[in-house]
């Protein structure tokens, strides 16, 4: 049983609009736990929820183990290096072996898009993707939604700017259909090699650069740029990409005030994003960070058969 629509989060195909708006919800309630001086719930004790992370991580691992403990469910960590992947086992096996040992969860980061999807086949348990290759990393976006609403305190009729390595970027693979969902136009601005191929069939709309596109935007979402998924670098120089793609003091003051300017991390400071604004009131990246604990609880909650609304009392 799930309190959302699937009992897998593999895509944000897996969320319906009301959906999101549960997870949000629900994702409020464990916010303000998160406030207390005692952070903990016995909401999903006696449930064992498994982080297999086969690729770095530092904010969505962390936030996951720390929302499962929250909840008091029994959360063990494995990464690549300490598996036996290492030795060659194959994720099928890994998979199977894991379920054998009947855990209700399991959150999945890997390099191949498509790797979590394999593991909804072969394991009882439900399957959260923490992060597939370059496809999909539905709980980042899910977060960054809780974010904007927070800060805007609406989601629809918002334009959000989406700036950089948008080809190579699961996170914006799940951020484009995501502020879809609930109202909001997704606005892709990136060099053109960085772009993919047919913007259009996404659905978003593709602006010619960053100076144009800003003093309309509610939202500017800072990528990384992805030197490990890139086949050399897709721009003459870091420099380059900086004084045309990225966000600085200078472009700060052709904005709303009210921008805001998000970024998943980790930053590549001076590169995307320059510390004057990293470091400005106007970035809410610690925000995100932090709503990242509530969000990854709220999933789990539900996938494991909570209902919205209520859920920390
Ligand atoms: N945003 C994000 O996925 O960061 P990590 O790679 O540190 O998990």
């Amino acid at each position: 049983m799930s309190g959302l629509t699937s009992r897998h989060i593999i895509s944000m195909d897996d969320l319906t609009a009301a959906d999101i708006t549960t997870v949000l919800d629900t994702a409020e309630s464990f916010k303000e736990v998160n406030e207390r001086r005692i952070k903990k719930l016995p909401t999903l004790r006696g449930r064992t929820i498994i982080n297999l992370f086969l690729e770095p991580s530092t904010r969505t691992r962390t936030s996951f183990e720390i929302a499962a403990k929250r909840l008091s469910a029994d959360a063990i960590n494995m990464t690549g290096s300490a598996s036996a992947t290492v030795k060659g086992e194959s994720l099928r096996d890994t998979a199977k072996t894991l379920s054998a040992m009947a855990c209700d969860l399991i959150v999945v980061r890997h390099a191949y898009a498509g790797a979590p999807q394999v593991l909804t086949e072969c394991m009882d348990a439900h399957v959260i993707n923490g992060g597939d290759g370059r496809h999909q990393h539905p709980t980042q976006a899910l977060l960054d939604l809780f974010t904007i609403r927070q800060h805007a305190g609406r989601l629809a009729g918002l334009r959000v700017g989406i700036v950089g390595d948008i080809c190579h970027s699961r996170v914006a693979g799940s951020l484009v259909p995501a502020l879809r969902t609930v109202g909001a136009t997704p606005v892709l601005i990136a060099p053109p090699t960085l772009l993919p191929a047919r913007p259009d069939v996404l659905g978003a709309e593709v602006a010619p650069s960053l100076d144009e596109a800003l003093p309309e935007l509610d939202v500017v979402y800072l990528l990384r740029v992805q030197m490990e998924r890139a086949a050399g670098m897709p721009f003459p120089s870091l420099r380059e990409y900086a004084r045309f793609w990225g966000m600085n003091e200078a472009r700060l003051s052709s904005a709303r005030p009210e921008l805001l300017v998000m970024h998943p991390g980790p930053m590549n400071r001076g590169v995307e994003i320059s510390s004057a604004v990293a470091d400005s009131p106007r970035a809410i990246v610690l925000d995100q960070v932090n709503a990242g604990v509530a969000v990854r609880m709220a999933v789990m909650y539900l996938l494991l058969g909570g209902e919205g609304g209520g859920a920390a009392a």
